[in-house]
């Protein structure tokens, strides 16, 4: 089993690390953060490992973090976790990421049942495999009514295909004559989007030393506030998520405005 071959992390969170998911729920706490999750890969290379073995760490390190963010109070976590682009990778790893969704929302389904956890989708469901097609249904029919932390993931994912499907819909609905172009807003725009049901991201990570958005909700991260890291995403812990946050907690957001302090 690849399990076997990959050496065990660090398992308990330390008191440092305790102190400071205290802290944290003293200020401000982002309430969406969305995840680039990047460098399964290098990871496994690095290890002389197969590709597919970073994927497998990757699937770890998303049980660990979604059970932190849950519990230090994080409302909405995006987890991009196979983009449009995807299917350009060779067909070996392609399957093993489709298999993916049954290994963890599978195996791992009692445990976010447990955790009061809400699983969501975005993305294009109809080109997977049906394996994964039930996999992932099955996770958020089981989910539904959880009102802890939302994990959503996005799947087959692509921004541009996800605005292009919402101009699409609001051009049917003003041939047919049900609104008309003056009602076009960006509120409307935003309620056709895959993430309509969701609040906008507050915090993007980036892992693995990439500094871009590959696609990524490139509507919804217009106000986001980025941070980034060279941890590769199987080593990224809830201290990396804690530093994330903790600068997230430092910034300064204006929306385009100013502090009432700062107007002269
Ligand atoms: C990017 O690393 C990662 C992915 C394309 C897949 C992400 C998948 C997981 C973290 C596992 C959990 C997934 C599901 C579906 C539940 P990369 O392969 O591009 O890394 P590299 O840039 O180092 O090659």
């Amino acid at each position: 089993m690849l399990s076997k071959l990959i050496r065990k992390k660090q398992p308990a969170l330390n008191s440092e690390l305790i102190k400071r998911k205290e802290l944290s729920q003293l200020e401000q706490l982002p309430s969406h953060i969305s995840i680039i999750m990047d460098g399964n890969g290098r990871w496994a290379t690095k290890r002389t490992l197969p590709r597919i073995a970073g994927h497998y760490e990757g699937m770890k390190t998303v049980k660990k973090i979604t059970k932190f963010a849950n519990e230090i109070g994080i409302k909405t976590l995006s987890l991009y976790a196979f983009s449009t682009e995807n299917w350009r990778r060779p067909k070996k790893e392609v399957d093993y990421l489709m298999r993916l969704p049954e290994e963890l929302l599978g195996k791992y389904l009692p445990e976010l049942i447990e955790q009061n956890v809400r699983v969501t989708m975005i993305g294009n469901h109809e080109l997977l495999p049906e394996h994964t097609k039930r996999a992932i249904t099955n996770a958020i029919e089981e989910t539904l009514h959880n009102d802890g932390l939302i994990l959503n993931f996005a799947f087959n994912y692509g921004s541009r295909d996800e605005i292009v499907q919402s101009v699409k819909q609001i051009v049917n609905k003003v041939q047919q004559g049900s609104i008309s172009s003056d009602e076009i807003t960006e509120e409307l725009v935003s309620s056709h989007l895959m993430t309509n049901e969701l609040t906008e991201p507050d915090l993007l990570i980036r892992t693995s030393g990439e500094i871009r958005l590959s696609n990524f909700m490139l509507w919804q991260l217009a106000y986001t506030e980025f941070w980034f890291t060279d941890t590769l995403w199987p080593d990224f812990d809830e201290s990396c998520l804690m530093d994330a946050i903790e600068s997230y907690q430092k910034r300064n957001r204006k929306y385009g405005g100013l502090k009432q302090e700062e107007v002269n």
